[in-house]
């Protein structure tokens, strides 16, 4: 019987070890929902963020749990270091890819490589030009969203519009007797589809045109007279605030920041002004990390748009599920939440990221 057993044993190790995509197995059993351990190639923007961390972690995190081989890649916000990884994940052979394109442009032919490679992708947190991540066209090779296999991530555009719909419904609440609002905005990295998607959302919402960066909304209430951006870091959400407050400090109502840590970093330029953050300048943020919760708490910021980064067991799953040929949804679409001051310190405790 145990000879038998050391039989089966060895059986299974081998024909692991060769089983589809022929990429480095590593020792210690088999993915759940496989019969093998499989190997995945991760390319990630960099850690720009409070949320590009959680991210990172929730990956890391849910390639072990589902005992995944994880080869991570960390791209410091360069497209061609992301193109390079994937090509190496290509000649590595690993079983599927799953990447965060930093920008939206640019991918056709590295996607085109991992399908004649026969390795699928999978698109996570920010999405490619063209795609609208709905069911493809099979016989239409220039569709994008032929290009990949699913998308997992948030709707970009939408966090766009309920940053607006937050600041209609509140902000002549917190600044009441003025005619117009003015806002300044500081844009995530340009031409990643989180800056193009909630740019888009909170001019449609106003009803100001997508093209315009600076324009007054179609009530005539809202108008957004300075918008540069901060390629989402907290550093530089500091610094382009600091400029604002020179040129235009005394008008600024509103600042929608494309991301929490943006804004984090102009509330410290907001006070170096003398100006008070959350009171005199209303702050919308997008995220809902928990450094937004402790400024929200304080007091010095107003709302955060939540847009989650805890993908990682999307991710995991949809991949077994993808090598299993199941049936997988174009866009797993993540589920969220606004949140303000008036729910923040309760929520708080709750919060994963
Ligand atoms: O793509 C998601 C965005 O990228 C997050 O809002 C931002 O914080 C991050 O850096």
């Amino acid at each position: 019987m145990k000879k038998l057993l050391a039989v089966l044993l060895a059986l299974t190790v081998v024909s692991a070890a060769f089983a589809g995509g022929g990429g480095q197995q590593s020792s210690g059993g088999v993915t759940k929902g496989m019969d093998r351990k499989i190997v995945m190639g991760y390319s990630q923007i960099g850690a720009e963020s409070e949320w590009r961390t959680a991210c990172t972690n929730s990956v890391q995190a849910a390639a072990k749990e589902w005992n995944i081989d994880l080869r991570f890649s960390d791209a410091q916000q360069k497209q061609e270091n992301q193109l390079q990884a994937i090509r190496t994940f290509i000649r590595q052979k690993v079983d599927i890819i799953a990447f965060t394109p930093v920008v939206e442009t640019g991918w056709e032919a590295i996607l085109k490589e991992c399908l004649d490679a026969g390795i699928p992708t999978i698109c996570v947190d920010r999405s490619i030009q063209g795609s609208d991540r709905k069911a493809p066209n099979p016989n239409d090779k220039n569709d994008p969203d032929n290009w990949f296999t699913a998308f997992i991530g948030s709707d970009m555009e939408q966090e766009g519009n309920r940053a607006a719909k937050w600041m209609i419904a509140n902000v002549p609440k917190l600044l009441p007797g003025k005619s117009v609002y003015k806002i300044a905005e500081l844009q995530g990295t340009v031409g990643s589809s989180a800056m193009t998607g909630r740019f888009k959302g909170f001019r449609d919402t106003l009803g100001i045109p997508a093209a315009s960066a600076t324009g007054t909304g179609s009530d005539g209430k809202f108008q957004i007279i300075l918008s540069q951006t901060g390629d989402f870091t907290r550093a530089q959400g500091k610094q382009v605030m600091e400029a604002f407050m020179k040129s235009n400090g005394k008008e600024i109502d509103v600042l929608f920041a494309h991301n929490d840590d943006m804004g984090i970093g102009a509330i410290q330029a907001i006070q170096e002004a003398g100006r008070v953050p959350g009171k005199d300048i209303i702050i919308i943020g997008i995220d809902a990390v928990k450094g937004a919760f402790e400024a929200m708490i304080a007091g010095t910021m107003n709302a955060s748009i939540e847009c989650s980064p805890l993908l990682g067991p999307q991710v995991m799953e949809t991949a077994v599920k993808i090598l299993n040929k199941q049936p997988v949804e174009k866009w797993v679409v993540s589920n969220e939440s606004d949140f303000d001051q008036t729910n923040a310190a309760a929520v708080f405790p709750s919060r994963q990221y």
